[in-house]
């Protein structure tokens, strides 16, 4: 007796109410006129569902998955792909951002009007950007994060000559310009992309960087591959010419940038380099693996970063979370009472479940590696893992404080700590059915997912 799962109980709602739609239909009618209405009215209802399925086909598979891509940089170097959050709940809403480069290569120098969380999904990658006026570089690597502000100049590299740069990013528009989700302000460039040192009078800025006119079209007019391009010396193996032209323009494009920082912070360093002569106090990056995950058990683990973590999500007051689940395995359901969460499925594949506030299903759906989802802040949701790999997502929430979801199902789920005649009266049942029914789970956070064998699963009353 009494081992019905809780998630049974939650399912209930959504099921009674397809049952009555379901016998509505099914009810037998006497006589021809009336078969014939019946007849007519199911075309009319098929003809409906086909329409629906048309407008759902190219629109989307469930309310709270993100689809809405745009490719915003795309060459043969690299691709960068945004998908734009929802704003359900006209609250703050940002963007994920798909970076990927080839081996060696190079992402152009440039700012955007969004803050940027960046965390390696695969390969390194050394970031070069400025920080508090001084320039810095980092070396990132798998499972780093690392926050880049709006307005401030960075370029990415890959230098690794075989493993291609996977990034996932959130863009935080600090402001929105008309429709486009994020704007890139290159430094870098020449005609493609157009550097906006090119919108300048070149008598006006070749007399502020000291240099003469030719010299500056030189380097404000070569580049015509693209926001992400080969390194000199790539794809075609070492090409001494293009090599020297390449340091050339490394070396004017630091002593551009030396002007633009005003000379005094920075010290050119043999040839190219370009160092802060003051000791550089951009922060460290957090790698997300590196730490002790929050809660694990069997069944899979949860990490979470904040700004306990990484002082600057505190700044962006974004949080991060990673989630692994073992094949079949359930994160149960739960809500997040202080923020809205945007997740990507990093690899495998698997189910993810939301629900409206009126407790009808808003979203039942196959999620697989790539699929980006955001759930708004207090809706109920879980997510299982598909029955033969394991699920590993990972996601921004809109808090950099402590998230504290609340989970509705497993040993220490809410109904469990407010377990008592209240609740029985609630759900209009005795306390003891209810007590079995919440306490059959023993496991809390992640479950394990066996399937309820027959004997277990013979009808019984609640
Ligand atoms: C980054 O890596 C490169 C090559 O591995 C190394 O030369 C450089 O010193 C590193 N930079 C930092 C800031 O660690
Ligand atoms: C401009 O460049 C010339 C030649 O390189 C140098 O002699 C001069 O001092 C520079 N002027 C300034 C203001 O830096
Ligand atoms: C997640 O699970 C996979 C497969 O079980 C494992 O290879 C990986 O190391 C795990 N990641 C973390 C961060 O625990
Ligand atoms: C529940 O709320 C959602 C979203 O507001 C709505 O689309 C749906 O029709 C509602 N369902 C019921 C049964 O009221």
């Amino acid at each position: 007796m009494g081992t019905h799962s809780a998630v049974v109980a939650l399912l209930l709602i959504p099921l009674l109410t397809s049952w009555v739609l379901f016998t509505a239909a099914e009810r037998p009618k006497r006589g021809g006129e009336e078969w014939r209405h019946k007849e007519r009215r199911e075309e009319r209802y098929e003809e409906e569902e086909k329409e629906e399925e048309k407008y759902d086909s190219h629109r989307s598979r469930g309310v709270f998955l993100l689809e809405d891509e745009s490719v915003i940089a795309k060459t043969d170097a690299g691709t960068v792909k945004v998908v734009e959050g929802d704003n359900y709940e006209h609250t703050r809403h940002m963007h994920v951002g798909f970076i990927n480069m080839k081996p060696n290569t190079l992402f152009l120098p440039q700012y955007m009007n969004a803050h940027l969380i960046l965390f390696v999904k695969s390969g390194g990658v050394k970031v070069g950007f400025i920080f508090n006026d001084e320039y810095v570089e980092k070396n990132l690597t798998v499972g780093d994060i690392y926050r880049i502000e709006a307005g401030s100049t960075f370029f990415m590299a890959n230098t690794d000559m075989d493993r291609e740069l996977r990034i996932i990013c959130s863009f935080d528009p600090a402001e929105s310009f008309g429709s486009v989700p994020i704007q890139s302000f290159f430094i870098g460039g020449g005609s493609y992309p157009k550097s906006i040192l090119r919108g300048f009078d070149k008598k006006t800025l070749s007399t502020t960087l000291n240099v003469t006119v030719g010299e500056l079209a030189s380097i404000t007019e070569s580049q015509r591959d693209g926001p992400i391009i080969y390194m000199p010396m790539g794809k075609e193996g070492s090409n001494p010419e293009k090599l020297n032209e390449g340091l050339k323009n490394v070396w004017t494009w630091r002593k551009i940038l030396n002007t633009l920082l005003d000379g005094k912070e920075v010290e050119i360093v043999g040839e190219n380099f370009l160092r802060s002569s003051t000791e550089n106090k951009a922060p460290d990056a957090y790698n997300i693996y590196d730490s002790r995950p929050d809660f694990n058990n069997d069944y899979g683990s949860t990490f979470t970063v904040d700004g306990n973590h990484y002082k600057p999500l505190d700044t962006s007051g974004i949080g991060i979370y990673h989630v692994n689940l073992t094949a079949g395995s359930m994160l149960a359901p739960h809500l997040n009472p202080m923020a809205t969460e945007y997740g990507i499925v990093l690899a495998g594949s698997g189910t993810l479940q939301v629900v409206f506030p009126n407790g009808s299903s808003a979203m039942n759906v196959e999620v697989n590696e790539g699929d980006t989802f955001y759930i708004p802040r207090y809706f109920p949701f879980c997510q299982i893992a598909s029955k033969t790999k394991p699920m590993e997502f990972f996601g921004f929430t809109t808090s950099a404080h402590r998230n504290n979801p609340q989970f509705l199902v497993g040993a220490e789920s809410i109904l469990n700590s407010m377990m008592g005649p209240e609740l029985a009266v609630a759900f209009s049942t005795d306390q003891e059915k209810l007590k079995l029914l919440f306490s059959s789970q023993s496991e809390s956070i992640i479950l394990p997912s066996q399937e309820r064998t027959k004997e277990q699963d013979e009808p019984e009353e609640i």
